[in-house]
């Protein structure tokens, strides 16, 4: 199966017309999601067409079709990566047995929580997202945050069919569930915390598909290795979906740059009265909202020791990044890894079983990748002639789970007193200043061809559609 059928209510590859029980729960499913989507989808844009693209195939060329559609008919549908026949698990105490096809009963509640899990973090992302079409800098970016949006809901299909497919009565009401947690709703909020924060303005939405959809990637890339094929491979055509979401990212925070120092160099200085009068966002301020999306970001990992984790590796449920690209024994028993913590005022190396540190392994994996866009970001600025220089912070600084959780650490990793902590923060976390001088700059620019003054263009539309192509028709 690979050719996706278009010709039925929900385009799958996955044969759902030979499962008629299934076929009608999803199709009952579906006006609910419609109806999510009207409700917590981007706002104020049921008439628009959106230049989108949606997958006609999961190969590897040309899985994309591009047209103007309006997103309340975008055919979300159910597609998985093509299956590998006999494939085998290849880590975990199940090491070497046939990969499962359907999910075995003593696996099925760890299984069940990793799914929803991840399903909850798609429609999040999207009530989070929902009034930033109203402060666009540019159609071109209008039209990749709406892009990213039915994505998200794509996601969330994905995560939907595991759950109707493979656990009965528990799925299809988790399915439900999952329509009904609300972003930063007190009474029934999403289930992790960074995806019940807004997401205010287009510098946090930068921030967050740079370093919060990249946490999806590692995730994905995880759950892509799990001996449960089927998550396996709908995980693994998500991240063909999820690379254009970090692109965004990566090219948005790095147009900003481009612009800054274009301003920088203009005015011959870098301060930030005299940019700030001048409409762009200067370099301090975007360090502290990378600080701040990164720690964030770097919490959703979870706690650097987890007696789940270990479970879930051990069980064959979750794999490592790149599992088969590392030559150890793919069990792990009997290794170690270090995590930090703090003795004695000080940040120590504590060497733990490796099973029970796989999280902070992730997040070692994670921190890596970030820190080749911020090397790319701070090409930029070397471009311009410019000496600044953007980094990530120090793993332990501004984190809320774990060992580390409340230390009071510096970006550039000295433990400090409260004290100290209070005198300091505001150079490294975004102000209240900050945010309303960012939230200052957000005004709708939204003509073909034309972008706010705070952003640079794109060096190329999408598609190779020229950048002042009409990516949105608003009718
Ligand atoms: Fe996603
Ligand atoms: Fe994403």
């Amino acid at each position: 199966m690979s050719a996706i059928n278009y010709s039925e209510k929900i385009p799958n590859n996955v044969d759902l017309g030979g499962d008629r029980t299934l076929q009608r729960a999803l199709e009952q499913w579906q006006p609910n999601f419609i109806n999510w989507w009207d409700d917590m989808g981007p706002e104020g844009t049921t008439d628009n067409e959106v230049y989108l693209r949606t997958a006609v195939s999961v190969d590897p060329q040309g899985w994309a079709q591009f047209g103007h559609v309006k997103m309340r008919d975008y055919r979300w549908g159910i597609f998985l990566n093509h299956g590998e026949a006999d494939r085998t698990i290849h880590f975990g105490d199940h090491k070497g047995e046939k990969a499962w096809q359907d999910v075995p009963g003593e696996h099925r509640a760890n299984l069940r929580r990793i799914i929803v899990t991840q399903g909850d973090t798609e429609p999040a992302s999207v009530e989070q997202q929902r009034h930033l079409g109203k402060t666009a800098p540019s159609m071109y970016d209008l039209r990749n945050l709406f892009q990213i949006n039915v994505e998200e809901g794509r996601h969330l299909w994905a995560m939907v069919y595991l759950l109707h497919k493979h656990f009965g009565r528990d799925g299809r009401e988790e399915a439900e569930a999952l329509l009904e947690r609300r972003s930063g709703q007190e009474d029934n909020p999403r289930i992790l915390q960074a995806f019940n924060e807004e997401t205010p303005d287009w510098l946090s939405f930068f921030m967050f598909t740079y370093f919060t959809d990249r946490d999806g990637k590692f995730q994905l890339c995880a759950l892509a290795e799990s001996s449960f094929d089927p998550l396996a491979r709908t995980t693994k055509f998500m991240l063909t979906e999820e690379a254009h979401h970090m692109f965004v990212g990566e090219s948005g925070i790095s147009r900003i740059i481009q612009r800054t120092c274009a301003k920088m160099n203009e005015l011959k200085s870098d301060d930030v009265g005299l940019l700030r009068a001048a409409g762009v966002i200067d370099l301090p301020t975007l360090q502290r909202y990378l600080n701040f999306h990164f720690s964030v970001t770097i919490d959703l990992f979870g706690a650097d020791e987890s007696s789940n984790a270990a479970t879930f590796y051990s069980t064959g449920i979750k794999g490592r990044y790149e599992e088969t690209k590392r030559d150890d024994d793919h069990v792990l028993r009997g290794q170690t890894y270090k995590v930090l913590n703090v003795v004695n005022c000080q940040l120590q190396e504590k060497e733990v079983p490796m099973l029970n540190a796989l999280n902070e392994v992730l997040r070692d994996d994670f921190i890596k990748d970030s820190v080749g866009g911020v090397e790319r970001w701070n090409r930029v600025i070397d471009k311009a002639g410019l000496p600044h220089r953007l980094s990530v912070p120090h793993k332990a600084f501004h984190r809320n789970i774990g060992a580390l959780s409340g230390a009071k650490v510096s970006p550039d990793g000295r433990v400090l007193s409260e004290q100290e902590w209070s005198a300091k923060v505001g150079d490294w976390l975004p102000t209240a200043e900050d945010r309303a001088f960012v939230q200052s700059l957000m005004g709708r620019v939204v003509e073909p061809g034309k972008f706010a003054n705070w952003i640079a263009p794109p060096a190329i539309g999408i598609n190779r559609q020229p950048v002042d192509f009409e990516y949105v028709r608003f009718n």
